[in-house]
């Protein structure tokens, strides 16, 4: 019922120059996808390129890293939703928890985020993790569902499954530690649980939630395979087009 998807979160990595490249190499490799939804987020000035190096593998959706919850302005430095519109993207990444530590962004702002981009029609990947120190204290639990109801607060119900969900536990990120399956699992069905809770079980069954955190070829088909995970945001390894490749073939394994 849920389409998978995956996304490559690039980050501050890639001229649009190695973008070109990138998505000739990926198409070499994955042919065409259609059982998975594939999203690549770009730093803003590889948008343009990658838009029209895929224009022919309509699969591929672009999705930008970032945006601006006004639409216009004196706001120096700041992307808007209609910028991102008119350069075809879908997607776009809020409240990533680099944003939230480095660039002071907090659940306040990640909410007037997601009801710009769902006003522009852009769908939000709402991100929300604990840090380790709240794992360990044990109230990883309650900082979560603080931010998914901060995060979607005032989002129309049936505006929900226009929004991904992605958890990301921060002490996953970039470190090579892995949740394990069954762990991000249980996390996933515990925010399935608060969306229907604050929204209803319709809505909640119908929205992706993806995992985010280490994520590479060699565990990507094991977390794809719990039911309540719905994809993948993927960092360092989604910057190699062959392995962002093989996490995309390990993704359609699970579909078999
Ligand atoms: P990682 O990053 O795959 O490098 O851990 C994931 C993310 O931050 O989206």
């Amino acid at each position: 019922m849920r389409k998978k998807i995956l996304a490559a979160n690039w980050k501050m990595n890639l001229t649009h120059v190695e973008a070109e490249s990138y998505v000739e190499t990926f198409l070499n490799e994955v042919g065409e996808v259609n059982d998975v939804e594939i999203v690549i987020i770009p730093s803003f000035t590889s948008i343009p390129t990658l838009a029209q190096a895929s224009g022919n593998a309509p699969f591929i959706r672009l999705g930008a890293q970032n945006l601006h919850w006004e639409k216009s302005g004196a706001f120096t430095g700041e992307v808007s939703a209609t910028m991102l519109r008119a350069l075809f993207v879908k997607y776009v990444i809020i409240g990533h928890s680099e944003r939230r530590a480095l660039f002071g962004e907090t659940d306040e702002m990640v909410q007037k985020k997601v009801h710009t981009a769902l006003e522009a029609a852009l769908r939000p990947i709402m991100c929300v993790g604990e840090t380790l120190a709240e794992r360990e204290a044990g109230s990883f639990q309650k900082v979560l569902r603080q931010q998914v109801e901060q995060g979607l607060k005032g989002v129309p119900v049936e505006h929900l499954s226009e929004v991904v969900l992605a958890y990301e536990p921060i002490w996953a990120i970039g470190t090579g530690r892995t949740a394990t399956p069954a762990q991000a699992e249980e996390v996933h069905a515990f925010l399935r649980s608060v969306l229907a809770e604050l929204f209803d079980q319709t809505a909640a069954d119908r929205t992706r939630i993806q995992y985010g955190g280490s994520v590479k070829p060699e565990n990507a088909e094991e977390l794809m395979r719990e039911p309540n995970i719905d994809g993948a945001l993927v960092g360092g390894a989604s910057l190699d087009a062959h392995s962002f490749a093989r996490i995309v073939r390990a993704t359609e394994k699970t579909l078999r």
